[in-house]
């Protein structure tokens, strides 16, 4: 299905012993609550793909469609606009307003949060998760993009009303950048990734994210899945889908495996030390949403406690990938994946291929995978030239 490619197997051997849960399930109830009550929300779909799944020798293979979410292409806006209206709400409560996320949507309290500016660094689709998040709960957002984030991803950011400015090299530089400023400026930076003094907003982040895995959980018919394979950047997405197996499933939960670019597996480091390890300079990625090199300390909390294993994949099977997909396999309906979206499967197919991998993670014909496709096509521009002429990108 895809070219035998070298890949990175990092097997977690503190699973159960190490970390812990940062989820709780009360912070899970509120996002969901405070999110399906949003207009416009409905679960997006989870495509059943059986030829994809005798191709790669699995039982099952189904993929959690994120690319119609709430119009933005991923699944971001369950993280970073969520944050957004909850801290406009705690906001007004600490003036004594209490406002739901309909008042703020409608406008009700717009004189006195137009006052309020968010921030955030990006590498595009959690950028434009805030953005989106402070136009619709009428708030300013200004956000930092690094020196190759595209010019459309930047774009399409802006066009949801946010200031957007070019900050540094790396997206860890922008991060930075952008926490320096907001403490300067008295600004709210909305951030997907945590650190040291800062955990309350990159919770609520995960614990809106939990949602994606809720619904994909309860669309699921038949047998559990026995395996889940998910990408990460900071590890916030692995996080929630890992807490929500396990609030879901319990002990007898799906395999958790965390699935990162080659050149950015800070997971697969900070699995194999037990604690936080960046991944070092090295060349960039395709994978846009996964070229970060600093875990989130975090959601590796709950990684450490809940992942099987950390897989790097390689460059090379982005655009295999992304075809696959485009053009389902032996009757499968054709699926939009954008380049971040497809490390998932790039690792499922590898290691399904590899006996030693596959041994290790239990994965054989009997196995029903799960992969969350996390985005569509959130740069059309490059979609089109991955899927139609790779060579074009390499
Ligand atoms: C499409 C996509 N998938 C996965 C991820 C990884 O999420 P996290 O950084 O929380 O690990 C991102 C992050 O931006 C993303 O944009």
């Amino acid at each position: 299905m895809l070219p035998a490619l070298p890949f990175r197997l990092t097997l977690n051997r503190f699973r159960g012993r190490a970390g812990r849960p940062v989820l709780d399930p009360a912070g899970f109830a509120e996002a969901k609550a405070a999110i399906t009550a949003w207009p416009g929300y409905a679960p997006t779909p989870l495509h059943d793909l059986p030829g994809l799944a005798a191709g790669l020798g699995v039982a099952a293979l189904r993929w959690k469609d994120e690319g119609g979410r709430f119009g933005l292409g991923s699944f971001k806006a369950l993280g970073g606009a969520y944050a957004v209206a909850r801290h406009l709400r705690q906001t007004l409560a600490a003036e004594g307003v209490d406002a739901t996320d309909a008042d703020l949507a409608a406008g009700h309290f717009a004189d006195r949060t137009r006052s309020v500016t968010v921030a955030c660094a990006t590498d595009g689709n959690h950028g434009r998760a805030v953005a989106w998040g402070a136009q619709r709960f009428h708030c300013r957002a200004v956000v930092f993009v690094h020196a190759t984030v595209s010019a459309g991803r930047a774009e399409a950011i802006a066009r949801f009303g946010a200031e957007v400015r070019r900050a540094g090299a790396t997206y860890d530089d922008a991060v930075r950048l952008c926490a320096e400023t907001a403490a300067r400026e008295g600004w709210t930076v909305i951030s997907d990734t945590s650190w040291p003094g800062y955990e309350e907003i990159p919770r609520a982040v995960m614990q809106g994210y939990r949602l994606m895995a809720a619904e994909a959980f309860a669309q699921w018919r038949g047998d559990p899945p026995t395996h889940v394979f998910i990408q990460a950047g900071v590890g916030g997405a692995a996080a929630a889908v890992a807490a929500q197996a396990a609030a879901t499933f319990g002990e007898r939960g799906p395999r958790v495996i965390v699935v990162e670019p080659m050149a950015f597996d800070g997971i697969a480091r900070s699995l194999a030390a037990g604690r936080a390890v960046p991944s070092p300079p090295g060349p960039d990625t395709l994978m846009a949403g996964l070229a970060c090199a600093e875990p989130s300390p975090l959601a590796l909390e709950e990684l450490l406690l809940r992942a099987e294993a950390a897989l790097g994949v390689p460059e090379e099977a982005v655009a295999p990938a992304m075809r696959l997909l485009a053009r389902g396999v032996r009757g499968d309906p054709p699926v939009v994946a954008g380049e971040s979206a497809v490390a998932g499967l790039i690792g499922l197919a590898l290691a399904r291929a590899n006996r030693g991998a596959a041994m290790a993670l239990g994965l054989g014909p009997g196995s029903r995978v799960l992969l969350f496709g996390t985005e569509g096509a959130t740069d059309p521009d490059l979609y089109a030239r991955l899927v139609a002429c790779p060579e074009a990108v390499a």
